[in-house]
């Protein structure tokens, strides 16, 4: 048991430091938390994350899964049935044949990221290699050209980094900046698939059709802003945050270089550490009682994936980072109707990645000895640098 009093913790704003030790006094002493300065509620247990999640009748992410802000035309912020019409259209683009097909490109991408930095002996982690993995697999999906992944990247951070930032003017510019630039790139690419045609997402998505119906060019436009910023920095923190915590430990390093068979396990572990979506927000669809709590109709409440993914009373020793958890139903990917749709993407990129650098960089170490800082969000956080050396290597 922790030695903290109370909790001092904004569910819903920037944890610059280790936000556990107050979740862990939550959990244990007001696990339904009302936090005054947010507005909002707190959802800390992983039962009850759960059981929020699967009733969207009495919690609705029509509200928007943002806590200051309202819903977008973002599938991510409908309710069922129209949540549900719009996912059968989306998942086509990601049916587990399709998701298996791109291994190879995903082995490619990564191998070709190593290759630029493998003679150089040091790189930084995650702006040499985990931000553009993601980015390029889910680039590669949307149309982007390879001369435009430098401008994805900074779309992508900038829609991220003015999520919760209303109070800062030159974030939220730049965040508009982004979806509008995205924007006019994204409908050169649509003209094009309607065209012509083409395998990636957007061509599928195109001709995509679900009891007769297809998906008009708003809804493809904000449906790929949702897997730009679902699947990138997201998948990127958990390369980077696993990455810190095999070399914190090095015997973990070792222990998976020498046994294989642990990197599904490892992965999983990963995924529930690092738990990169800090929340996602319902909104309370009438008054009612939960867990003794009043909630008003129109309030909203934090999903708060890192406290359930600690929660003791599901994971055994939940602040041991254990390569060989199992079992491990982790609530990264969320939970109900809404569970991630790149789940098994993300997870092979992470197989691709970790395999590669095992085999690559055997001699992989931290370059600085103190923990990295956590770049400022409020929504999806993780490591905002990570210098890294290892030996010389040839590129393949
Ligand atoms: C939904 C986490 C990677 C696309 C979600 C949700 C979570 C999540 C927690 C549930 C949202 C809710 O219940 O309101 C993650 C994590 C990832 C990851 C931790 C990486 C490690 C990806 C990737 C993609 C993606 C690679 C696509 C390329 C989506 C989409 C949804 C979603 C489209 C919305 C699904 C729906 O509304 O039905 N993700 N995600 N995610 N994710 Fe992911």
């Amino acid at each position: 048991m922790t030695t903290v009093d109370q909790p001092r913790l904004t569910v819903g704003a920037f944890w610059g430091a280790d936000p556990h030790p107050a979740l862990t006094w939550l959990r244990a002493n007001d696990p339904v938390y009302w936090d005054p300065h947010g507005e909002v509620w707190g959802i800390t247990r992983y039962a009850d994350v759960k059981e929020v999640s699967v009733h969207p009748e009495l919690f609705s992410s029509a509200g928007g899964i943002r806590p200051d802000q309202d819903a977008t035309p973002m599938m991510i912020d409908q309710d069922d049935p129209v949540h549900l019409r719009r996912r059968k259209l989306i998942s086509k683009g990601f049916t587990p044949r399709r998701v298996a097909d791109q291994k190879a490109r995903i082995d490619q991408i990564t191998h070709a990221l190593i290759d630029r930095v493998c003679e150089r002996g040091s790189c930084d982690f995650v702006w040499d290699i985990a931000a553009w993995l993601p980015l390029i697999v889910i680039g590669d999906q949307l149309g982007v050209r390879a001369d435009q992944y430098d401008n994805l990247l900074r779309w992508s951070d900038d829609l991220m980094r003015g999520q919760g930032q209303a109070d800062d003017p030159v974030l939220i510019e730049k965040m508009m900046t982004a979806a509008a630039e995205y924007g006019d790139y994204f409908n050169g690419v649509l003209a094009d698939r309607r065209a012509n045609g083409g395998d990636d997402l957007i061509g599928v998505l195109v001709n995509a059709e679900v009891d007769g119906e297809r998906l008009d060019d708003q809804t493809l436009y904000f449906d790929s802003l949702l897997l730009l910023i679902g699947g990138d920095e997201t998948t990127r923190h958990v390369i980077t945050g696993g990455l810190y915590q095999l070399l914190h430990d090095r015997s973990l390093w070792e222990r998976l270089r020498a046994d294989r068979s642990l990197l599904p396990s490892a992965i999983e572990e990963m995924l529930r550490w690092v738990s990169p979506i800090r929340n996602m927000a319902r909104t309370v669809t009438r008054d009612l009682e939960f867990r003794g709590k009043q909630m008003k109709k129109g309030q909203k409440l934090l999903l708060l994936y890192p406290s359930a993914n600690r929660d003791e009373d599901v994971f055994d020793d939940p602040f041991r980072f254990d390569l060989t958890r199992s079992p491990n139903n982790h609530l990264a990917f969320g939970v109900g109707s809404h569970f991630c749709l790149g789940a098994s993407l993300a997870r092979l990129e992470l197989e691709s990645i970790f395999t590669a650098l095992l085999d690559r960089l055997p001699d992989l170490r931290l370059a600085e000895e103190t923990e990295p800082a956590l770049r400022p969000a409020t929504f999806v956080s993780g490591y905002e640098g990570l210098p890294v050396a290892f030996s010389p290597t040839t590129p393949h």
